[in-house]
């Protein structure tokens, strides 16, 4: 949800911003623009509606000279996506400019303010109004820009990371946070900063996370200084990044989606690795053994999370309430933070968050805390926002996810939900050895099965060629799979823009059986178990009223195969990570289908990867 990039030191600005820009286009992709000072400490502002390329052939025969600049790439919220409302923005006097995530909730008292100031606005944007205060402080007051600034965030009200930078002080950066992320890299005599470390392993791995309320004053050949908005100078934690460049590149795929499906068999391989131990017996999570009576005296757990996320915490909940036997609820994070919930000191929150950064996500942990509740965070971006609100939490560990459509990080994240299930179920002895080491066994086995499952890819692609032609799609599941089904609706429709359902088999005769003719593909998730004989007749409704199935079951499955138009065979495997290797084929066909329509599965329309406003 926009992507903040800034460069100050001995090498042209320009390239490095540029680079960045490409590695956080994946958090908007509705304009691209970068502020340069110039060695005559001149600014220059360029921006443009669309993506980063358009952006540099924007700039081509433009001075894109200095050693010092910022830039930016947008996922619209105030104000639509064209040149004008695109960042950077600067002040009036054209010597202040600014790049902006996050949204300034206050942001038309201000602009009403200022305008009686005389002040006149170009965009729609919350962003310009910052940039125009700084400039009307600085003037009135006759301060320095790191007052401006200070005092500018005071008066503001919402969500930021900025960074700033003035032509009449072209060797200083100005940053700041609040709630949204902002990460500082520390290189030899350069400094960089970007919304996450994508943009700055290439140059160092030595990194200063920013936290809320600081301000970060960059100054050329000076050490890094570090202030909160009250004034108060704040420690400096540097810390080294384990990010390798090779997994921010797409290896030879097509896609990053394609390359992170690709994956799983590694992702889930590492996501379980060390967590598995004696010989398979026993499941080790130190969020779990480092408070071990928060799991003991445990009432309930409530899960938060959105998308993706929150259909992962469908399937944690069924996991925690059959191994762990503790009721559990899922809420989506958005609805949760405004419902005035009952949270109580015995709840444990379950934040489920890819990014860590997702706003509702973060602002429903807070509401949490604040009821006393423990708060346990599942996350795959370390050091991200909601990693460290958390009190303590298990990385999924699955290494960054560049596609905006979500793959690995959902594999991943019922892998940790299994295994925490297990876990507290070891501690409170709801789960027999027997069945832990069962399940432990097929948890490591995983990898395998993933990769004999993705051998269904060309058939998956051949399939997906007859589908592109439908407008609807509905999908189908129950038990451990209802989740599944309504994952696999969302990949489709979010990168090939084909409406999809997903529902609980049982359901449709309900309602959604009214939709089904020729037109209309409905993807059956039937995996052989308890429920197999019910989700039968649920393809046979199908069928009966002119409906095309497309099947997925498990090896050895004699009936469906006979009724279904077109099935695929995944290979057996414990119901309840049955959603784990389900998701395969499903991630597989939306790819294909969103291809063979001229997608860019990559970057669909109107999405952003991190969802840091509300
Ligand atoms: C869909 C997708 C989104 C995210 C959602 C939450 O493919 O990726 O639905 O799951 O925006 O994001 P995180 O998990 O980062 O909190």
């Amino acid at each position: 949800m926009c992507g903040i990039v800034g460069y100050i030191g001995h090498q042209q600005a320009y390239p490095i911003l540029i680079k960045g820009l490409h590695r956080l286009e994946y958090r908007g992709y509705d304009s691209a623009g970068v502020a340069l000072i110039n060695s005559e400490d001149r600014l220059n502002v360029y921006k443009t509606r669309g993506k980063v390329n358009d952006l540099e052939a924007f700039c081509e025969s433009k001075d894109i000279e200095g050693t010092i600049g910022i830039a930016h790439t947008r996922w619209a919220t105030h104000g639509e996506p064209n040149d004008v409302n695109a960042h950077p923005h600067y002040s009036s006097n054209g010597k202040i400019a600014i790049v902006h995530n996050g949204t300034i909730e206050n942001y038309n008292v201000l602009k009403q303010a200022l305008e009686q100031h005389g002040c006149v606005f170009r965009s729609e944007t919350d962003t310009e109004v910052v940039v125009q205060l700084i400039e009307y402080i600085q003037s009135t007051n006759r301060c320095p820009l790191i007052d401006a600034v200070r005092e500018a965030l005071n008066q503001v009200i919402g969500a930021y990371a900025i960074a700033v930078i003035d032509s009449e002080n072209p060797d200083t950066i100005i940053a700041a946070r609040k709630s949204s992320p902002l990460v500082i890299g520390i290189g030899e005599g350069e400094t960089f900063i970007a919304s996450d470390a994508t943009p700055i392993i290439d140059y160092t791995n030595q990194v200063v996370y920013l936290r809320d309320d600081e301000i970060a004053i960059i100054s050329r050949g000076e050490p890094l200084r570090v202030i909160t908005n009250d004034n108060r100078t704040s420690s400096i934690d540097i810390q080294t990044l384990r990010l390798s460049v090779s997994q921010l590149e797409k290896g030879g795929y097509p896609h990053f989606m394609l390359k992170e499906i690709f994956e799983q068999p590694n992702s889930i391989y590492d996501c379980i690795r060390g967590r598995i131990v004696n010989n398979g017996t026993e499941i080790k999570l130190s969020g779990i053994t480092d408070h071990p009576d928060r799991f003991i005296n445990a009432s309930r757990i409530i899960i938060v999370a959105c998308g993706t996320s929150w259909h992962a915490a469908l399937i944690g909940a069924r996991l925690f309430e059959s191994i762990a036997r503790i009721p559990a609820q899922v809420e989506y994070a958005s609805e949760f933070r405004y419902s005035n919930p009952i949270v109580t000191p015995q709840d444990i929150v379950i934040a489920i968050s890819q990014s860590g950064e997702t706003a509702d996500t973060l602002a429903a942990i807070k509401l949490a805390k604040e009821r006393g509740a423990f708060v346990y965070g599942v996350c795959n971006v370390v050091s991200s926002s909601i990693a460290r609100e958390t009190d303590t939490g298990t990385y999924i560990h699955v290494g960054p996810e560049i596609g905006v459509a979500s793959t690995k990080a959902f594999t991943g994240q019922v892998t940790v939900l299994t295994m925490l299930a297990l876990a507290i179920g070891q501690l409170r002895c709801t789960i027999s050895k027997e069945k832990l080491t069962e399940m432990a066994h097929a948890l490591i086995n995983l990898p395998e099965l993933i990769k004999e499952t993705l051998k269904l890819n060309k058939n998956i692609e051949r399939l997906s060629s007859i589908f592109t032609y439908a407008h609807n799609f509905l999908y189908l599941g129950r038990g451990y799979n209802y989740p599944s089904a309504l994952e696999g609706a969302l990949k489709l429709k979010e990168i090939s823009y084909i409406h999809a359902e997903g529902y609980p088999a049982a359901e449709m005769k309900h309602g959604p059986i009214a939709l089904i003719d020729r037109e209309m593909p409905t993807v059956v998730i039937a995996p052989t178990d308890e429920l197999h004989e019910k989700i039968i007749s649920n393809i046979q409704q199908v069928k009966a009223r002119g409906g095309s199935v497309i099947a997925i079951v498990t090896r050895g499955d004699e009936t469906i195969p006979e009724i279904a138009d077109h099935t695929l065979e995944i290979p057996p495997v414990p119901e309840c990570l049955s959603p784990i290797i389900v998701s395969i084929p499903l991630q597989l066909l939306a790819y294909h289908i969103a291809v063979m329509k001229g997608c860019n599965v990559d970057m669909p329309r109107n999405l952003a990867k991190s969802v840091t406003v509300e």
